[in-house]
């Protein structure tokens, strides 16, 4: 698909992630319609308008997840969408139905609606390995992957909000797709580190940021790898560009344990407080390389580890997170 005047919208273009992929629409030639939550707070819009190509390609949009309206506005006149606003929250909530689970169902089955009114020719939703991994009865001895659901029953159970915010999202997702036969595609990205647009920390560099300050929490039930911001951002333009894409799309450089993770940043950053782990923080999870292998079938080349680890310093230390 070629992608010069070609008009596409970004849920969620102001996030962590959502930014990257702009930029990288932005550079490809893409017109790129961007969705905020507030065009008022120049911490969701600054970064975006500083974008090369942003003054002739960019425009933003205000949304609201649970507001119809607002999102046709954002899709009207695209021909793609990409769906990756959802309330990214880990930690303990107070309201799991009305802050996460909510704005994640209702968000998505309204940009699919919206798509579909529009003749949208495909949709990619960035679900997670969220959906992947609260998944205690698979077997031990097979890497998870595409075909590993996360236990919705498990999620409720340990309070796996996020988890089940993303699950049933995502099978929200699939379900319209079926009914009413919208071409959809997932990618499903691991813990995603890597260098940060906007001025905040998202979910995941706070991890890291706290594994950083001597955090010895080990998510036992969310970790099964991690993968480079900019990776996770094309990995989506690749699935969206492909026709050959199907289904959804394991994204993470390799399935690992979090102690893995944390022992390379200990090896690679010793100046830390950095704590050891057991070599099992994720019990019963298999590691495999080159488990993303859809992805890699499309030509997605995962950056290492060590570079996730270094360029994610890097810009914790930039914007004077850690010094
Ligand atoms: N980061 C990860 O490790 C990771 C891993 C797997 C999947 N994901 C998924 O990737 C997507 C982006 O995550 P991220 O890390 O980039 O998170 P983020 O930086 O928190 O970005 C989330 C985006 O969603 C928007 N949003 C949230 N609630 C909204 C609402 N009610 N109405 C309108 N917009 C809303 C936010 O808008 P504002 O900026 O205006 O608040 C922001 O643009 C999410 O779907 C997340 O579940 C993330």
């Amino acid at each position: 698909m070629s992608s010069k005047g070609k008009v596409v919208c970004v849920t969620g273009g102001s996030g962590y992630i959502g930014s990257w992929l702009v930029h990288l629409l932005l550079d490809r030639g893409y017109t790129v319609h961007a969705t905020v939550k507030d065009l008022q707070d120049e911490r969701e819009t600054k970064h975006l308008l500083a974008l090369e190509a942003a003054d002739s390609s960019l425009r933003l949009f205000q949304i609201d997840l649970l507001d119809y309206d607002s999102i046709a506005a954002a899709i009207t006149g695209t021909v793609g969408v990409f769906h990756l606003a959802s309330p990214n929250i880990i930690d303990r909530v107070q309201d799991p139905e009305r802050e996460l689970v909510e704005p994640a169902v209702m968000g998505t089955k309204n940009v699919l609606a919206a798509a579909k009114q529009f003749g949208i020719q495909r949709v990619v939703v960035t679900s997670s390995t969220s959906s992947i991994t609260p998944s205690p009865s698979w077997p031990a001895d097979v890497v998870k992957g595409e075909d590993c659901w996360a236990d919705v029953e498990y999620c409720k159970q340990k309070g796996l909000w996020y988890s089940l915010s993303k699950t049933l999202a995502e099978k929200a997702a699939w379900e319209f797709a079926k009914d009413r036969d919208l071409d959809v595609v997932v990618v499903n990205p691991g813990f995603v580190f890597g260098p940060i647009l906007p001025p905040t920390l998202n979910a995941s560099m706070s991890v890291l940021f706290r594994l950083l300050q001597g955090s010895t929490e080990t998510y036992p039930d969310f970790y099964m790898g991690c993968v480079h911001v900019k990776d996770v951002a094309l990995a989506h333009i690749l699935v969206y560009e492909n026709t050959c894409a199907v289904g959804r799309h394991l994204c993470v450089e390799a399935v690992s344990h979090y102690g893995d993770f944390a022992a390379i940043v200990a090896e690679l950053h010793p100046e830390y407080n950095v704590p050891r782990f057991p070599k099992e923080t994720q019990p019963g999870l298999l590691r495999a390389k080159n488990a993303a292998k859809k992805l890699m079938d499309l030509g997605l080349e995962f950056i290492p580890i060590e570079q996730i680890i270094e360029d994610s310093i890097e810009s914790l230390k930039r914007h004077g997170f850690v010094s």
